[in-house]
């Protein structure tokens, strides 16, 4: 079956399946096979950390793939953002995926420049907002997914079906898809296209370790740990703290621990390098219930659609 949407149109890709930005490992690595597979992979600028490094990334990815490739560019966090965005330009990035803070400015050069712009948001507010900035799609985030958690977010079900009633442009839905499900369910809630974190972290290609893939697996997405990591919201004491510091210690400083208390880390505490704890404090969200081995990129995104293929063609479609 054939899966067009605007979004498949607009990137240019087979299936409306978009591979979610990682800090610190998000290369060609894992984008590459994405793109092969028929979705589309995204390089996080910020992982390569210099403009020439993000150069270099996206022309090895171009020797291995002919399929389209993004980048992502995360404001406030991904180092000399501007010369990054200007890298991707010039290497002839056809789409671009900015998040965490306000983009307009990005936007505005990367459409002039004739690349298509994503912007990743984890509530509809701020997908209205986005709409009327003039980006092409948007991605939300609902409160089940990896990111930074907002006061006002929704689960992933509400947030895309009460988006839909207000937005124009085409809505990617993210968090805690996974699976065949998750994908056809994100379809008819009225998203056009799917995005996924967590669930291309327990692929062979992906550049972790196999030990941090294994945990992902043996995770149950009801853990109360894990309950409580993605679904409620910053701790409102340490909030408070980190919003006192404001000014009275380095700008910098102060938007790490503030984006700590956000992922809900201790902004304090020192990084503890012990392999569990590490682990523990890894970022996963409740995708982890679609996680029950490890695969291959392809097997994954074949898996996803051949599985909602199944899903359509079975008695609870039939007329
Ligand atoms: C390890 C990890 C690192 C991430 N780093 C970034 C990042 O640097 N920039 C960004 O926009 N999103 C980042 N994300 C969020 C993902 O791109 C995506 O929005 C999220 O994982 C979607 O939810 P899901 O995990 O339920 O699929 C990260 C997610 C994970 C799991």
């Amino acid at each position: 079956m054939e899966w067009k949407t605007r979004i498949t149109e607009m990137l240019g890709i087979r299936y409306p399946i978009i591979q979610g930005a990682y800090a610190g490992f998000g290369t060609s690595k894992i984008a590459v096979p994405v793109s092969e597979a028929g979705g589309l992979g995204i390089i996080t600028a910020g992982a390569l950390k210099t403009p020439k490094a993000l150069r270099e990334d996206i022309r090895r990815a171009k020797t291995l793939t002919d399929k389209p490739i993004g980048v992502n560019l995360s404001v406030g966090i991904c180092p000399e953002i501007d010369e990054m965005r200007e890298v991707a330009i010039e290497e002839g990035i056809s789409v671009v995926e900015t998040s965490a803070y306000k983009a307009t400015d990005h936007g505005k050069r990367l459409k002039e420049a004739g690349v298509k712009w994503i912007h990743k948001v984890a509530t509809v507010n701020h997908a209205i907002i986005a709409e009327k900035q003039g980006v092409d799609a948007v991605v939300i985030v609902g409160l089940e997914g990896v990111g930074f958690k907002s006061v006002d977010q929704l689960p992933t079900l509400t947030s895309i079906t009460w988006a839909a009633k207000q937005i124009k442009i085409p809505i990617i839905a993210a968090g805690g898809i996974g699976d065949a499900r998750g994908f056809l369910a994100a379809l008819v809630m009225g998203a056009e296209g799917v995005y996924m974190g967590t669930a291309f972290m327990g692929t062979k290609e992906c550049p972790i370790t196999m030990r941090h893939k294994q945990f992902l697996v043996d995770t149950a997405p009801n853990d109360p740990k894990m309950i409580r990591k993605v679904l409620t919201p910053p701790d409102p004491g340490m909030l408070e703290k980190v919003m006192k510091q404001k000014g009275n210690i380095p700008h910098d400083e102060w938007r790490t621990k503030l984006e700590r208390v956000l992922l809900k880390e201790d902004p304090d505490r020192e990084q503890s390098f012990e392999p569990e704890e590490v682990l523990r404090a890894a970022p996963a969200s409740l995708a982890v219930s679609a996680i029950d081995k490890i695969v291959d990129v392809k097997d994954l995104i074949n898996g996803i659609v051949n599985g909602a293929e199944e899903i359509l063609n079975s008695d609870v479609f039939s007329s």
